[in-house]
Protein backbone atom coordinates (compact mmCIF):
# COMPACT_ATOMS: atom_id res chain seq x y z
CA UNK A 1 0.00 0.00 0.00
CA UNK A 2 1.10 3.54 -0.51
CA UNK A 3 1.04 6.65 0.96
CA UNK A 4 -0.11 9.67 -0.61
CA UNK A 5 2.16 12.81 0.33
CA UNK A 6 0.41 15.03 2.72
CA UNK A 7 0.23 18.97 2.19
CA UNK A 8 4.13 20.33 1.94
CA UNK A 9 5.87 20.72 5.26
CA UNK A 10 5.63 23.79 7.42
CA UNK A 11 7.95 25.85 8.90
CA UNK A 12 11.36 27.27 7.37
CA UNK A 13 11.64 24.12 5.11
CA UNK A 14 11.12 24.85 1.31
CA UNK A 15 9.92 22.52 -1.15
CA UNK A 16 10.27 22.54 -4.89
CA UNK A 17 7.68 22.81 -7.28
CA UNK A 18 4.72 19.80 -7.43
CA UNK A 19 5.79 17.15 -9.76
CA UNK A 20 3.15 18.36 -12.19
CA UNK A 21 4.67 21.49 -13.02
CA UNK A 22 7.46 19.00 -14.54
CA UNK A 23 4.76 16.62 -16.76
CA UNK A 24 1.83 18.25 -17.38
CA UNK A 25 1.63 19.37 -20.86
CA UNK A 26 -0.89 22.51 -20.50
CA UNK A 27 1.66 23.54 -17.91
CA UNK A 28 4.31 23.87 -20.40
CA UNK A 29 2.00 25.47 -22.95
CA UNK A 30 1.69 28.09 -20.47
CA UNK A 31 5.12 28.01 -20.37
CA UNK A 32 5.35 28.37 -23.96
CA UNK A 33 3.27 31.49 -23.92
CA UNK A 34 4.43 33.46 -20.76
CA UNK A 35 7.82 32.55 -20.68
CA UNK A 36 9.48 31.57 -24.06
CA UNK A 37 7.53 33.71 -26.38
CA UNK A 38 7.47 36.70 -23.78
CA UNK A 39 10.90 37.30 -22.85
CA UNK A 40 13.95 37.71 -24.62
CA UNK A 41 15.45 34.64 -25.72
CA UNK A 42 18.97 34.05 -26.91
CA UNK A 43 18.94 31.59 -30.33
CA UNK A 44 21.86 31.85 -32.20
CA UNK A 45 25.38 32.95 -32.09
CA UNK A 46 26.00 35.75 -34.49
CA UNK A 47 29.54 34.54 -36.06
CA UNK A 48 27.47 31.11 -37.16
CA UNK A 49 25.35 33.70 -39.71
CA UNK A 50 28.86 34.59 -41.07
CA UNK A 51 27.64 36.31 -44.46
CA UNK A 52 24.33 37.64 -46.37
CA UNK A 53 21.55 35.16 -46.95
CA UNK A 54 23.17 32.77 -44.38
CA UNK A 55 20.26 31.56 -41.95
CA UNK A 56 19.24 29.46 -39.25
CA UNK A 57 15.86 28.27 -37.44
CA UNK A 58 15.16 27.50 -34.39
CA UNK A 59 11.98 26.59 -32.04
CA UNK A 60 10.88 29.29 -29.41
CA UNK A 61 7.87 28.31 -27.68
CA UNK A 62 5.54 27.24 -30.43
CA UNK A 63 7.14 29.44 -33.03
CA UNK A 64 9.87 29.03 -35.60
CA UNK A 65 11.97 31.75 -36.23
CA UNK A 66 14.12 32.49 -38.79
CA UNK A 67 17.17 34.44 -38.35
CA UNK A 68 19.38 35.38 -41.02
CA UNK A 69 21.91 38.24 -41.83
CA UNK A 70 20.73 40.51 -44.58
CA UNK A 71 22.97 42.32 -47.42
CA UNK A 72 23.88 45.07 -45.46
CA UNK A 73 25.29 42.77 -42.89
CA UNK A 74 22.61 43.16 -40.24
CA UNK A 75 20.99 40.48 -38.21
CA UNK A 76 17.03 40.16 -38.78
CA UNK A 77 14.61 37.73 -37.66
CA UNK A 78 11.20 36.83 -38.93
CA UNK A 79 8.53 34.17 -38.23
CA UNK A 80 9.11 31.21 -40.43
CA UNK A 81 5.56 31.55 -41.81
CA UNK A 82 5.63 31.74 -45.57
CA UNK A 83 2.49 35.22 -45.47
CA UNK A 84 0.67 33.00 -48.39
CA UNK A 85 -1.03 30.14 -47.31
CA UNK A 86 1.28 29.55 -44.75
CA UNK A 87 4.22 27.30 -45.05
CA UNK A 88 7.33 26.88 -43.07
CA UNK A 89 9.56 28.70 -45.01
CA UNK A 90 12.86 27.57 -44.00
CA UNK A 91 12.69 23.30 -43.44
CA UNK A 92 16.37 23.24 -42.31
CA UNK A 93 17.94 24.17 -39.22
CA UNK A 94 20.48 26.16 -41.21
CA UNK A 95 22.13 27.14 -44.53
CA UNK A 96 22.29 30.06 -47.19
CA UNK A 97 20.37 31.54 -49.74
CA UNK A 98 22.16 33.64 -52.37
CA UNK A 99 19.62 36.93 -52.12
CA UNK A 100 16.38 35.40 -51.19
CA UNK A 101 13.92 33.13 -49.60
CA UNK A 102 11.89 31.08 -51.48
CA UNK A 103 8.73 29.17 -50.03
CA UNK A 104 8.58 25.89 -51.15
CA UNK A 105 5.09 25.53 -51.65
CA UNK A 106 3.91 28.36 -54.82
CA UNK A 107 7.40 29.61 -54.41
CA UNK A 108 6.47 33.18 -52.89
CA UNK A 109 9.92 35.01 -52.51
CA UNK A 110 11.46 37.42 -50.02
CA UNK A 111 14.30 39.19 -49.74
CA UNK A 112 16.54 38.85 -46.92
CA UNK A 113 15.34 42.33 -45.38
CA UNK A 114 11.71 40.14 -45.61
CA UNK A 115 10.18 42.05 -48.33
CA UNK A 116 8.07 40.45 -50.37
CA UNK A 117 9.67 40.62 -53.58
CA UNK A 118 8.35 38.10 -55.97
CA UNK A 119 5.64 35.24 -56.71
CA UNK A 120 4.43 33.68 -59.99
CA UNK A 121 1.85 35.62 -61.29
CA UNK A 122 2.65 38.70 -58.95
CA UNK A 123 1.87 41.09 -61.79
CA UNK A 124 -1.60 39.64 -62.33
CA UNK A 125 -2.99 39.98 -58.84
CA UNK A 126 -2.86 43.75 -58.35
CA UNK A 127 -4.70 43.16 -54.51
CA UNK A 128 -2.13 41.81 -53.50
CA UNK A 129 -0.08 44.66 -51.88
CA UNK A 130 3.66 43.26 -51.46
CA UNK A 131 4.71 46.08 -48.54
CA UNK A 132 1.87 44.24 -46.39
CA UNK A 133 2.42 40.30 -46.74
CA UNK A 134 6.66 40.76 -45.52
CA UNK A 135 7.82 38.14 -43.47
CA UNK A 136 6.27 38.80 -39.53
CA UNK A 137 9.46 40.78 -37.81
CA UNK A 138 10.83 39.66 -34.32
CA UNK A 139 12.57 41.81 -32.28
CA UNK A 140 16.35 40.96 -32.21
CA UNK A 141 19.26 42.30 -29.74
CA UNK A 142 22.88 40.99 -30.51
CA UNK A 143 24.12 41.32 -26.32
CA UNK A 144 27.71 38.77 -26.17
CA UNK A 145 28.06 37.66 -29.40
CA UNK A 146 24.61 36.05 -29.73
CA UNK A 147 21.20 37.30 -31.61
CA UNK A 148 18.42 37.62 -28.65
CA UNK A 149 15.09 37.73 -30.05
CA UNK A 150 11.71 38.14 -28.50
CA UNK A 151 8.59 37.29 -29.73
CA UNK A 152 6.24 39.80 -27.96
CA UNK A 153 4.56 42.55 -29.53
CA UNK A 154 6.17 44.71 -26.80
CA UNK A 155 9.40 43.46 -25.53
CA UNK A 156 10.73 43.84 -21.73
CA UNK A 157 13.47 46.23 -21.21
CA UNK A 158 16.38 44.28 -22.51
CA UNK A 159 18.74 46.40 -20.34
CA UNK A 160 16.47 45.46 -17.43
CA UNK A 161 15.60 42.07 -18.10
CA UNK A 162 18.84 40.73 -19.47
CA UNK A 163 22.11 42.42 -19.34
CA UNK A 164 20.69 44.25 -15.96
CA UNK A 165 19.96 40.64 -14.44
CA UNK A 166 22.81 38.79 -15.59
CA UNK A 167 25.66 41.69 -14.31
CA UNK A 168 23.20 41.66 -10.71
CA UNK A 169 23.79 37.77 -10.19
CA UNK A 170 27.43 38.04 -10.99
CA UNK A 171 27.50 41.07 -8.15
CA UNK A 172 30.59 43.45 -8.40
CA UNK A 173 33.33 41.09 -8.00
CA UNK A 174 33.66 40.37 -11.93
CA UNK A 175 32.36 41.77 -15.40
CA UNK A 176 30.82 39.29 -17.44
CA UNK A 177 31.45 41.72 -20.28
CA UNK A 178 35.19 41.65 -19.66
CA UNK A 179 35.52 38.23 -21.00
CA UNK A 180 34.91 39.89 -24.14
CA UNK A 181 32.51 37.20 -25.17
CA UNK A 182 31.58 38.63 -28.61
CA UNK A 183 35.33 38.49 -29.71
CA UNK A 184 35.71 35.04 -28.88
CA UNK A 185 36.08 31.97 -31.87
CA UNK A 186 34.06 28.81 -31.42
CA UNK A 187 36.18 26.14 -30.57
CA UNK A 188 33.37 23.39 -29.58
CA UNK A 189 29.73 23.40 -29.82
CA UNK A 190 28.14 20.07 -28.37
CA UNK A 191 23.97 19.82 -28.47
CA UNK A 192 22.72 17.20 -25.92
CA UNK A 193 18.86 16.30 -26.25
CA UNK A 194 18.16 15.59 -23.12
CA UNK A 195 15.16 13.67 -22.07
CA UNK A 196 13.60 15.83 -18.75
CA UNK A 197 12.45 19.31 -18.19
CA UNK A 198 13.74 22.13 -19.00
CA UNK A 199 13.69 23.27 -15.04
CA UNK A 200 15.40 20.35 -13.52
CA UNK A 201 18.16 21.67 -16.06
CA UNK A 202 17.57 25.22 -14.66
CA UNK A 203 17.50 23.48 -10.57
CA UNK A 204 20.62 21.66 -11.29
CA UNK A 205 22.54 24.05 -12.97
CA UNK A 206 21.15 26.46 -9.64
CA UNK A 207 23.01 24.19 -7.41
CA UNK A 208 26.04 22.62 -5.75
CA UNK A 209 24.81 20.39 -3.74
CA UNK A 210 25.01 17.24 -6.02
CA UNK A 211 28.42 18.69 -6.94
CA UNK A 212 30.38 16.17 -4.81
CA UNK A 213 28.40 13.06 -5.98
CA UNK A 214 28.33 13.45 -9.41
CA UNK A 215 31.07 15.79 -10.48
CA UNK A 216 34.28 14.06 -9.62
CA UNK A 217 36.36 15.88 -12.63
CA UNK A 218 34.87 19.53 -11.16
CA UNK A 219 35.64 19.13 -7.97
CA UNK A 220 39.72 18.25 -8.09
CA UNK A 221 39.55 21.51 -9.84
CA UNK A 222 37.20 23.70 -7.91
CA UNK A 223 37.93 21.72 -3.90
CA UNK A 224 34.86 24.36 -2.55
CA UNK A 225 32.66 22.35 -4.47
CA UNK A 226 32.97 19.49 -2.31
CA UNK A 227 30.98 21.08 -0.20
CA UNK A 228 27.57 20.88 -1.41
CA UNK A 229 27.22 24.65 0.58
CA UNK A 230 29.35 26.41 -1.84
CA UNK A 231 26.06 27.23 -3.61
CA UNK A 232 26.59 30.37 -3.58
CA UNK A 233 29.37 30.75 -6.42
CA UNK A 234 26.61 31.53 -8.56
CA UNK A 235 26.14 35.54 -7.65
CA UNK A 236 29.42 36.19 -7.88
CA UNK A 237 32.79 35.38 -5.39
CA UNK A 238 34.14 32.72 -8.24
CA UNK A 239 34.83 29.60 -7.13
CA UNK A 240 38.87 29.51 -6.45
CA UNK A 241 41.31 26.83 -8.38
CA UNK A 242 42.58 24.21 -6.22
CA UNK A 243 46.48 25.22 -5.41
CA UNK A 244 47.45 22.26 -7.52
CA UNK A 245 45.32 22.51 -10.24
CA UNK A 246 47.05 24.92 -13.18
CA UNK A 247 43.92 25.61 -15.71
CA UNK A 248 40.18 24.29 -16.17
CA UNK A 249 40.96 21.41 -17.91
CA UNK A 250 39.85 18.29 -17.13
CA UNK A 251 42.84 16.54 -15.50
CA UNK A 252 43.81 20.47 -14.27
CA UNK A 253 46.74 21.17 -16.83
CA UNK A 254 47.36 23.90 -17.91
CA UNK A 255 44.90 26.03 -20.43
CA UNK A 256 45.33 28.76 -22.64
CA UNK A 257 46.22 32.49 -21.65
CA UNK A 258 43.84 34.73 -19.50
CA UNK A 259 41.26 36.00 -21.85
CA UNK A 260 43.14 40.06 -22.48
CA UNK A 261 40.29 42.14 -20.20
CA UNK A 262 39.96 39.85 -17.53
CA UNK A 263 40.93 41.38 -14.39
CA UNK A 264 43.93 39.78 -11.51
CA UNK A 265 40.62 39.49 -9.18
CA UNK A 266 39.20 37.19 -11.45
CA UNK A 267 42.24 34.64 -12.57
CA UNK A 268 42.46 31.11 -11.27
CA UNK A 269 38.43 31.82 -10.86
CA UNK A 270 35.43 29.95 -11.83
CA UNK A 271 31.99 32.26 -11.84
CA UNK A 272 28.63 30.85 -13.34
CA UNK A 273 25.48 32.82 -13.86
CA UNK A 274 22.12 32.15 -15.00
CA UNK A 275 20.28 34.28 -17.57
CA UNK A 276 16.43 33.65 -17.11
CA UNK A 277 14.47 32.02 -18.60
CA UNK A 278 17.28 29.50 -20.76
CA UNK A 279 20.45 30.52 -20.58
CA UNK A 280 23.54 29.16 -18.22
CA UNK A 281 27.21 31.31 -18.65
CA UNK A 282 30.41 30.16 -17.32
CA UNK A 283 33.17 32.05 -16.64
CA UNK A 284 36.91 30.76 -16.00
CA UNK A 285 40.18 32.87 -17.33
CA UNK A 286 41.22 31.48 -21.14
CA UNK A 287 37.54 30.10 -21.92
CA UNK A 288 33.61 30.96 -22.03
CA UNK A 289 31.20 28.05 -21.95
CA UNK A 290 27.82 28.92 -22.62
CA UNK A 291 24.56 26.76 -22.88
CA UNK A 292 21.46 27.42 -24.67
CA UNK A 293 18.46 25.33 -23.78
CA UNK A 294 15.09 25.02 -26.25
CA UNK A 295 12.32 23.50 -24.30
CA UNK A 296 10.38 20.90 -26.74
CA UNK A 297 8.52 19.25 -24.75
CA UNK A 298 7.11 18.66 -21.18
CA UNK A 299 10.00 16.11 -20.90
CA UNK A 300 12.26 17.50 -23.95
CA UNK A 301 14.88 20.03 -23.84
CA UNK A 302 17.62 20.20 -26.36
CA UNK A 303 20.78 22.24 -24.85
CA UNK A 304 23.41 23.61 -27.32
CA UNK A 305 26.69 24.20 -25.46
CA UNK A 306 29.30 26.27 -26.95
CA UNK A 307 33.11 26.79 -25.62
CA UNK A 308 34.29 29.68 -26.81
CA UNK A 309 38.22 30.48 -26.68
CA UNK A 310 40.22 33.54 -27.84
CA UNK A 311 40.16 33.32 -31.52
CA UNK A 312 44.36 33.19 -31.79
CA UNK A 313 43.81 30.12 -29.51
CA UNK A 314 41.24 28.55 -32.05
CA UNK A 315 43.04 29.52 -35.39
CA UNK A 316 46.42 28.17 -33.97
CA UNK A 317 45.02 24.62 -34.42
CA UNK A 318 46.25 23.33 -30.59
CA UNK A 319 43.92 20.36 -29.19
CA UNK A 320 41.25 21.89 -27.15
CA UNK A 321 40.48 18.52 -25.88
CA UNK A 322 41.52 19.10 -22.37
CA UNK A 323 39.69 21.95 -21.96
CA UNK A 324 36.49 20.89 -23.73
CA UNK A 325 36.10 17.45 -21.69
CA UNK A 326 35.87 18.73 -18.04
CA UNK A 327 32.28 20.65 -18.85
CA UNK A 328 31.61 18.08 -21.46
CA UNK A 329 32.00 15.72 -18.81
CA UNK A 330 29.91 17.73 -16.41
CA UNK A 331 26.86 18.26 -18.44
CA UNK A 332 26.87 14.66 -19.45
CA UNK A 333 26.61 14.09 -15.76
CA UNK A 334 24.27 16.64 -14.63
CA UNK A 335 21.59 15.59 -17.76
CA UNK A 336 22.04 11.92 -16.72
CA UNK A 337 20.59 13.47 -13.53
CA UNK A 338 18.05 15.01 -14.98
CA UNK A 339 17.44 12.24 -17.07
CA UNK A 340 16.87 10.31 -13.95
CA UNK A 341 14.72 12.61 -11.93
CA UNK A 342 12.24 13.00 -15.10
CA UNK A 343 10.10 9.88 -14.88
CA UNK A 344 9.59 10.02 -11.40
CA UNK A 345 8.13 13.74 -11.64
CA UNK A 346 4.98 11.71 -12.32
CA UNK A 347 5.32 9.48 -9.54
CA UNK A 348 2.62 10.01 -6.37
CA UNK A 349 5.77 9.92 -4.15
CA UNK A 350 7.01 13.59 -5.86
CA UNK A 351 2.87 14.88 -6.26
CA UNK A 352 3.65 17.64 -3.38
CA UNK A 353 7.16 17.94 -4.90
CA UNK A 354 10.87 17.95 -2.64
CA UNK A 355 12.79 19.67 -0.54
CA UNK A 356 14.58 22.55 -1.14
CA UNK A 357 17.83 22.69 1.03
CA UNK A 358 19.09 25.81 2.87
CA UNK A 359 21.42 26.92 0.28
CA UNK A 360 18.96 26.35 -1.93
CA UNK A 361 16.47 29.24 -1.56
CA UNK A 362 17.44 31.08 -5.09
CA UNK A 363 15.70 27.90 -6.50
CA UNK A 364 12.94 28.88 -4.37
CA UNK A 365 13.07 32.67 -5.68
CA UNK A 366 12.86 30.77 -9.11
CA UNK A 367 10.08 28.89 -8.69
CA UNK A 368 8.48 32.24 -6.78
CA UNK A 369 9.24 34.42 -10.36
CA UNK A 370 7.86 31.10 -12.50
CA UNK A 371 4.46 30.67 -10.93
CA UNK A 372 3.76 34.35 -10.63
CA UNK A 373 4.47 34.80 -14.38
CA UNK A 374 1.56 31.48 -14.91
CA UNK A 375 -0.53 33.08 -12.57
FE1 LIG B 1 4.30 29.85 -49.42
FE2 LIG B 1 2.25 29.39 -50.95
S1 LIG B 1 2.46 28.90 -48.88
S2 LIG B 1 4.07 30.31 -51.47
FE1 LIG C 1 26.24 19.94 -11.93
Amino acid sequence: MTTTPEAPPTGSLMTTLPGRFYTDPEIFRQEQERVFESLWFCAVRCADLDKPGAFRTVQIGRESVLITRSRSGELRAFLNICRHRGARLCTRESGEVRRALQCPYHAWTYDLDGKLVAAPNLSKMPDVDRSAYGLVKVALREWLGYAWVCLADEPPSFEESVIGAAVERLGDAASIESYGTERLALGKRVTYDVRANWKLIVENFMECYHCATIHPELTDVLPEFTDGFAAQYYVGHGASFGEEVSGFTVDGSAGFGRLPEVAEEQDRRYYAITIKPAVFVNLVPDHVILHRMFPLAADRTVVECDWLYAPEVVASGVDLAKSVELFHRVNEQDFEACERTQPAMASRAYRAGGVLVPTEHHIGLFHAWLTERLA
